[in-house]
């Protein structure tokens, strides 16, 4: 059966750095609060009119074939994974596909929070070993800015996400010793309420109720973060354990791990829970916050930048969000 490949990375953030002392002017909160208990110095905020979810992550896509070394006509499927598409429906996949200028091919989006690039990075592995399409087109993409409390009530949230886009293009590969060696996908929807936005939807007799948009426990994210810290990480130790024992691989044969930036305490406790020496973990939560669905292609693309992936090495991708869902996704480059 034949394995995918990444062939390109690329990556897009909007231009405006928001600082934790520029939130100090908007909530009651302090930089010293934030850096201690998420590692974040600082976000971007996407700008109206210039920045859309799916723009955005066209710009990283376009990154990501060029250096693939390929043309936007080279790619068979696009798959999206946002939290914040552009419209309610349909999704950004499709906006990409026209940007992109890609004749009629499929667009697929995805809904699984800070782990839907994994996950759809997992469709497309799919499609590609069961030889359906050749060339995949894997993009995360979010703003976040546009839908987050910004006042003293939302602080406990907001003061985590920021905005960006990550591409990657995955390509079919003979060599079954390469490329993804393996996918893990869980969910638990019991605690779909920790970690949330509800309105506008189904919950309520009617979509667009007469209040909603005072009730900000219902249109602004609400996240119960101690839970959310405290099963973050057991799943990621599982799941990472799941992808190792599924490839007869022990953590010292990892070259690099890559773990979804949630909280710079996650990442490290991960890291010490492994006995992993710094240069094989890679964290940009100081400088971008939590973008969900991007964060695992921005990374990628920032080492694809620095050229500090080299052929043969062994990653570890790993995510876990809302849902809750979690994911890992093993590869030999
Ligand atoms: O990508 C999705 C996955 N998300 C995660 O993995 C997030 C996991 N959770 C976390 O990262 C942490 O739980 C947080 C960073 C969200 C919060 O850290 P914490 O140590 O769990 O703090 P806490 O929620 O227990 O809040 C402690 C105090 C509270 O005040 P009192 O009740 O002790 O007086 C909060 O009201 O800090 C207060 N607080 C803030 N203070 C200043 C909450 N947010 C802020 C803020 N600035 N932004």
């Amino acid at each position: 059966m034949l394995h995918s490949k990444i062939v390109g990375a690329g990556h897009y953030l909007p231009e405006r750095v928001v600082t934790n002392k520029d939130l100090e002017s908007l909530m009651d909160t302090s930089d010293e609060w934030i850096r201690e208990r998420s590692g974040i110095e600082e976000r971007r905020f996407a700008t109206f009119g210039v920045d859309t979810t799916a723009n955005m992550g066209t710009k990283a896509a376009r990154i990501a074939i060029e250096r693939a070394g390929m043309t936007p006509d080279d790619i068979d499927f696009i798959v999206f994974a946002t939290l914040s598409p552009d419209y309610y429906f349909p999704g950004p996949g499709v906006t990409v596909q026209k940007e992109l200028g890609i004749k009629t091919v499929g667009a697929l989006d995805v809904r699984n929070q800070c782990s839907g690039f994994i996950y759809g990075l997992s469709v497309a592995d799919q499609f590609i070993k069961t030889g359906m399409y050749k060339t995949i087109l894997v993009i995360g993409s979010e703003i976040h800015s546009n839908g987050l409390d910004l006042t003293t009530r939302g602080r406990g949230v907001s003061v985590l996400f920021g905005d960006g886009a990550g591409a990657v293009v995955l390509q079919a590969e003979q060599d079954t010793t390469k490329g993804i060696l393996s996918t893990h996908l869980h969910s638990e929807g019991e605690f779909s309420d920790v970690l949330c936005v509800k309105a506008p939807g189904n919950f309520k007799e009617v979509k667009f109720y007469p209040g909603m948009l005072e009730d900000f426990d219902m249109i602004a994210p609400v996240m119960d973060g101690q839970l959310v810290f405290k099963n973050a990480i057991t799943r990621f130790g599982e799941v990472i354990t799941e992808a190792l024992d599924a490839n007869g691989y022990k953590k010292d044969d990892l070259d690099m791990l890559v773990v979804h930036q949630a909280n710079l305490r996650i990442c490290q406790f991960l890291q010490r829970q492994m006995r992993l020496p710094d240069e094989k973990v890679y964290n940009n939560i100081q400088k971008y916050g939590n973008t969900t669905a991007a964060t695992i292609p921005i990374i990628l693309s920032e080492l694809w930048e620095q050229k500090r992936i080299k052929p043969n090495d062994l990653y570890m991708l790993a995510a876990f969000g809302s849902g809750f869902t979690w994911a890992s996704a093993l590869i030999r480059w």
